[in-house]
């Protein structure tokens, strides 16, 4: 058995109780929260319980820790985790800077351990197939690509928890919701060389951004722009991601980049085209991300292979929002390879 401690028992905890319970060969053993109400829901036989998050690092019945504190928490914590020998499953962001995320890293090689970051997005069925047509070259060349994350996150949910909407801990609307997006950018189109961008906090009564719109050159000379925004009224509207290329288009959308809206491709007949569309539309959501993701640390810890998201792979999101954030407060395109922390 693979046993899974969890820090911080709010919201996305249950989503990693609910993905331990599901995965064969993983077992949660201990969960730990500073406030021991949160720890109420999680309390079962043979679960145990700590108020402080050193305790549960001692505990040697913990062979990997879930960090779902507030995003500002996840560096000390994890590298902590990593120096007692413990595997990390790391929530996005995995940190709130690079030089966390480099020494996260660090720490993760000096003890021999693993770690995986949650971007469970790129799970989803819709996703899949659009990362396997990448891979198969059938767009030619890429001309652009464009994330959309058009999102409600009203003020009662940044009045929630005092983290919420902070630069510190939160980090706003690229750093906390589009990240996602980011990442499944970077996964299918390839590394960013440079990006201009605004953002501004335009309606939540929030210390960080709630409105961003950004643009992108990819290293493969492809052009990119993201806009995100949690304050579109009354409910999330779309998440959508596109990609245009001379032989093909994609887009995924819906409320959740759940959905084909657009399938066309010079090598595949309507017929085809509309039997992909057809697959996904049957299990749109698949087996939930957090499982995925559970399941794949599960295997890399018992077989000592590397897990399929990296802390690499966290890295290069987080490199990028700090990018569009820094282009932000600056007015200047950012290079990504001028980029230090
Ligand atoms: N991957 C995803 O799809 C996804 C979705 C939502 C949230 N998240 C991420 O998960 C993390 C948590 O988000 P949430 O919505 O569950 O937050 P939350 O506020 O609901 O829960 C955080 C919990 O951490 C506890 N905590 C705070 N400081 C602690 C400490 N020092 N030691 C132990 N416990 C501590 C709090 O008491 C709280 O119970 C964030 O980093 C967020 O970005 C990821």
């Amino acid at each position: 058995m693979v046993r899974y401690g969890i820090v911080g028992c709010g919201h996305i905890a249950k989503k990693h109780v609910a993905a331990i319970s599901k995965t064969d060969g993983a077992e949660l053993v201990a969960v730990c929260d500073k406030d021991p109400e949160r720890m109420d829901p999680f309390a079962r036989e043979g679960i145990r319980a700590y108020t402080d998050p050193g305790q549960m690092l001692d505990d040697g019945a913990v062979d990997v820790v879930s960090i779902c504190t507030p995003s500002g928490l996840h560096a000390e914590l994890a590298i902590r985790a990593a120096q007692a020998g413990k595997h990390l499953v790391v929530e996005k962001p995995m940190a709130m800077n690079l030089d966390e995320a480099d020494r996260m890293i660090a720490a993760c090689e000096k003890s021999g351990v693993l770690m995986t970051v949650v971007h469970p997005n790129r799970f989803r069925p819709a996703l899949i197939e659009l990362k396997r047509r990448m891979e198969e070259g059938a767009f030619g060349t890429i001309g652009h690509a464009n994330a959309t994350l058009r999102w409600n996150r009203n003020q009662a949910y940044y009045d929630q928890a005092a983290w919420r909407g902070t630069r510190a801990m939160d980090g706003g609307v690229l750093m906390n919701q589009a990240i996602h997006n980011l990442d499944l950018l970077l996964w299918l189109m390839g590394d960013v060389e440079e990006v201009a961008s605004y953002q501004a906090t335009r309606i939540r009564r929030i210390e960080a951004e709630d409105t961003s719109v950004s643009v992108l050159r990819f290293k493969s000379g492809a052009l990119g722009v993201i806009e995100a925004a949690v304050t579109v009224y009354p409910r999330n509207l779309e998440e959508s991601l596109a990609i245009f290329g001379e032989k093909g288009t994609a887009v995924i959308g819906g409320p959740t980049a759940n959905w084909i809206k657009c399938w066309q491709f010079a090598d595949l007949t309507e017929e085809e085209a509309r039997a992909t569309v057809a697959r996904v539309e049957k299990d749109p959501y698949g087996v939930p991300g957090h499982q995925c993701i559970i399941e794949d640390m599960t295997e890399a810890v018992r077989t000592g292979r590397k897990p399929k998201i990296t802390g690499e792979d966290g890295r290069r999101a987080l490199e990028l929002v700090i990018a569009c954030q820094r282009a932000a407060e600056t007015g200047r395109p950012v290079r990504l390879d001028a980029l230090k922390t």
